[in-house]
């Protein structure tokens, strides 16, 4: 079967490029900011953001588990304020939205931060860049975030953005991503 969170990282790794900026805006166990910090390489840079303490501790600790390059910055704040602490042009951000798995449910992604900080994405997106927006609709809130997210992106100008979404379409709870290219 196919494994959507595994499969869209294969989506963004034509839009790395090493000694650049990416930034993982859903931290949570680190896992996608190790994805990031390796493929960005020790001379580009990865910005993580989570608003959960335990979030930061678990992810500094995989990082330096896995010795990752020290390329990274991890923040504890929303990712809708990024635009406060990352001034350059991105080339890569990833969203793997909804909760910590085996977590406290309610620190979950909401739809008002959230769709403030896929704007802040899409304006610091560089040439040639992308986002990936993994999506869990099978709790209320990431239904809801992903119905809004789908309106936000269908309105993006098509001269300026590609927009795709990857959806099992006999499974409607299991989690689907989007995929948006600047061109
Ligand atoms: C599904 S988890 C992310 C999984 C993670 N990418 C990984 O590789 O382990 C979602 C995370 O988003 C975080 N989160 C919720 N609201 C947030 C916000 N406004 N800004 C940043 N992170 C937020 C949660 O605390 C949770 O850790």
């Amino acid at each position: 079967m196919l494994d959507l969170i595994e499969t869209e990282k294969n989506f963004i790794l034509p839009h790395i490029r090493q000694g650049k900026t990416a930034v993982d805006f859903t931290m949570g166990n680190g896992h996608d900011t190790l994805w990031l910090s390796r493929h960005m390489g020790k001379d580009g840079k990865v910005y993580a953001f989570d608003i959960q303490e335990k979030a930061i501790e678990s992810t500094r600790k995989l990082l330096e588990t896995e010795g990752a390059p020290n390329n990274y910055t991890l923040i504890l704040a929303s990712h809708h304020t990024v635009r406060d602490y990352v001034k350059e042009k991105i080339c890569v951000g990833m969203f793997n939205l909804g909760y910590l798995p085996g977590g406290d449910k309610s620190l979950t992604t909401k739809r008002d931060t959230t769709l403030a900080a896929i704007e802040a994405a899409l304006e610091l997106l560089d040439a040639d860049g992308a986002l990936l927006i993994a999506v869990y609709p099978g709790h209320a809130e990431g239904a809801v975030e992903g119905r809004l997210i789908n309106d936000t992106l269908s309105r993006l100008d098509r001269k300026e953005f590609c927009v795709s979404k990857l959806q099992i379409v006999n499974s409607p709870t299991s989690p689907f991503f989007f995929l948006v290219e600047k061109k």
